[in-house]
């Protein structure tokens, strides 16, 4: 995709050119507003869930890079929030991607860049959490085979784990700036 202006890893917000209307729509307004159906509000609420469960993988991994934590413990929370984490997130996209964004599209076809746009942090998306799960996955086995070459591995997914953090923080807020406008302006979802 020619998309490069729109790197989830340059820009700064949502692109000028998709406020169109989130300046007609804009996010104070939101709770506010009679459009404001319960579905839209579940769907900003999964986004909340993950904002959280990636913070507290990186606060856990920190705290366990600190030696301020039991690696047993860690292991296994690890292994709990992070498929809750990669799952869910999974599950999410390929939801946005084949139903969501293109009913969107469909109710307002200005808004096709920036779909595409969200589409293509979705694929860099599913980069970060490969390297997450990869890192994750070798450190479980070692605490399983080899406890003491575990240790190794903490940084990896310390890395994997940031950078997923700064991806969600970027990704979910533009995300919710082009999407929710349009289902308000249109009246959809209610
Ligand atoms: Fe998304
Ligand atoms: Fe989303």
């Amino acid at each position: 995709m020619s998309m490069t202006q729109y790197d989830i890893n340059v820009r700064q917000g949502l692109p000028e050119e998709m406020q169109l209307l989130l300046r007609e729509y804009p996010r104070d307004a939101w709770p506010d507003h009679p459009n404001f159906a319960t579905s839209i509000r579940n769907w900003m609420g999964a986004h909340g869930m993950f904002r959280q469960l990636a913070e507290l993988i990186v606060t856990d991994t920190q705290a366990l890079l600190d030696k301020a934590s039991d690696p047993t413990r860690y292991a296994s929370r690890l292994g709990h929030f992070g498929n809750l984490l990669v799952r869910n997130l999974h599950g999410h996209h390929g939801w946005e991607d084949h139903r969501f964004f293109p009913e969107l599209e469909a109710a307002d076809g200005r808004f096709a860049r920036g779909l595409e746009m969200l589409e293509s942090d979705h694929l860099e998306m599913d980069q970060r959490l490969e390297s997450f799960t990869r890192a994750s996955n070798r450190y479980l086995q070692l605490m399983d085979l080899s406890p003491k070459d575990a240790e190794a591995e903490i940084g990896a997914i310390q890395k994997a784990g940031e950078g997923i953090e700064r991806f969600l923080e970027r990704h979910l807020s533009d995300e919710e700036d082009l999407v929710v406008p349009i289902l308000l302006h249109h009246k959809m979802r209610g």
